[in-house]
């Protein structure tokens, strides 16, 4: 019914993924499974909507409609039950860009701000760019997956930290975090007067029956000391798009980051990031469905692949997202002899584990948000070289 096998050459389309190689790895020759975009056409509805508005032919300007507002609120009373109301909802260019906003709105200069490493690259880079002191929490890695240290959460947050960034569901380890354990860090960033800020961009690729939590919709008093970030991108494949959905009940958390906002004039959007995101969280929940089915075989298909042919390269399976933490320790390389044994003998592009934090040391993630032959070239090439 959705052509998910389809191959799609991206080469020469303004990709990120495709095209930027050079730049990134210093060479051509990759299989590109790096950066987080699929390779799957975005929904049939999405499609229609953005051919609709191209051959009105007309460009001008465009604003996030009421209606495109009121997509998103069922979209995330149908699948979270949390329930928003419209002036709570706002916008960015992209959450990587909601980041600086709210850091800007809502701490001051020097101000501490805890992330759980190994955790998203532009997280530790954002914080320090905007003069910010960065202050990790490291994931414990365990046999059966990472766990938060609640000690070591615990009192960070009462060495006086401003913000805590949230990855949920967490890239790259794939983690969903349970109710109890997102109300247990809830709590204790009100306990602390720790704002939160939720990064939960890849709520909707829930995957094997897990089921997302919104922090938000854990408690009236979490709510109150929350910003959460959303987006049709990662889900819907139409990241390029540029827009997302920042969301706060609270007053002060919500004006501190629109005037921010409005102050660099951010808010107006981008005309097709308006279109997608309305046909996405109208029309495109049956096409998810079908998508998060087909990225399991993936994952599945992966998860067997290296336990058969490649048993020094492993990984545990990711509860949500199109996103494998590669665990190369006991291939008997060191990390910079895998890095290049990943670009020299198997030709891969994967994000190297080392820029998620000093804990990503001997991991490397590998995106399988596309066809399974690719999947399957990917996985030939990296038996080349373990
Ligand atoms: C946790 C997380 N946040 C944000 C982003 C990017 O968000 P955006 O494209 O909306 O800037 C990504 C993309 O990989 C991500 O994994």
């Amino acid at each position: 019914m959705y052509d998910f096998d389809k191959e799609i050459d991206r080469r020469g389309s303004c990709s990120v993924k495709y095209d930027s190689l050079k730049e990134v790895f210093g060479r051509e020759d990759l299989l590109p499974m790096w950066v987080a975009d699929m390779d799957f056409r975005t929904a049939p509805g999405v499609l229609k909507a953005v051919r609709d508005a191209a051959d009105l032919g007309v460009f001008g300007y465009g604003f996030r409609s009421a209606d495109s507002v009121d997509s998103f609120i069922a979209w995330v009373e149908s699948r979270y039950s949390w329930s928003v109301k419209r002036e709570w909802v706002s916008s960015a260019p992209g959450i990587v860009a909601a980041l600086p906003l709210a850091i800007n709105a809502l701490t001051s200069a020097g101000d501490k701000i805890l992330i759980q490493t190994p955790v998203y690259p532009p997280f530790h880079a954002i914080v320090k760019e905007n003069g910010r002191t960065l202050v990790k929490s490291p994931l414990i890695n365990t046999e059966t997956g990472w766990e938060i240290d609640w000690a070591d959460f615990e009192s960070r947050l009462a060495d006086g930290v401003k913000m805590f960034i949230l990855c949920s569901s967490h890239n790259p380890l794939g983690r969903i975090w349970s109710h109890e354990e997102l109300k247990r860090m809830g709590e204790l960033c009100c306990k602390y007067g720790t704002v939160i800020f939720s990064d939960e961009i890849h709520a909707d690729l829930s995957l094997y029956g897990n089921r997302h939590t919104v922090m938000a919709s854990i408690s009236e008093e979490i709510a109150q000391n929350t910003i959460t970030a959303m987006a049709p991108s990662k889900t819907f494949n139409v990241a390029g798009m540029l827009n997302s959905v920042i969301v706060s009940s609270s007053e002060r958390l919500l004006a501190s980051y629109n005037g921010e906002l409005k102050r660099l004039h951010l808010d107006l959007g981008n005309l097709f990031g308006h279109i997608t995101m309305a046909a996405a969280y109208r029309e495109g929940g049956e096409w998810l469905e079908h998508l998060k089915i087909y990225l399991e075989k993936n994952i599945d298909f992966a998860h067997d692949f290296l336990a058969r042919e490649v048993p020094g390269v492993t990984f545990l399976k990711p509860q949500s997202s199109f996103l494998l933490w590669l665990d190369f320790r006991k291939s008997g390389y060191t990390h910079e002899e895998v890095r290049n044994r990943l670009l020299d003998i198997s030709k891969l592009g994967l994000n190297d584990g080392l820029a998620f934090g000093r804990d990503g040391e001997g991991f490397f993630r590998m995106n399988i948000g596309t066809n399974r032959a690719r999947v399957e070239e990917g996985l030939k090439r990296l038996k080349k070289a373990f």
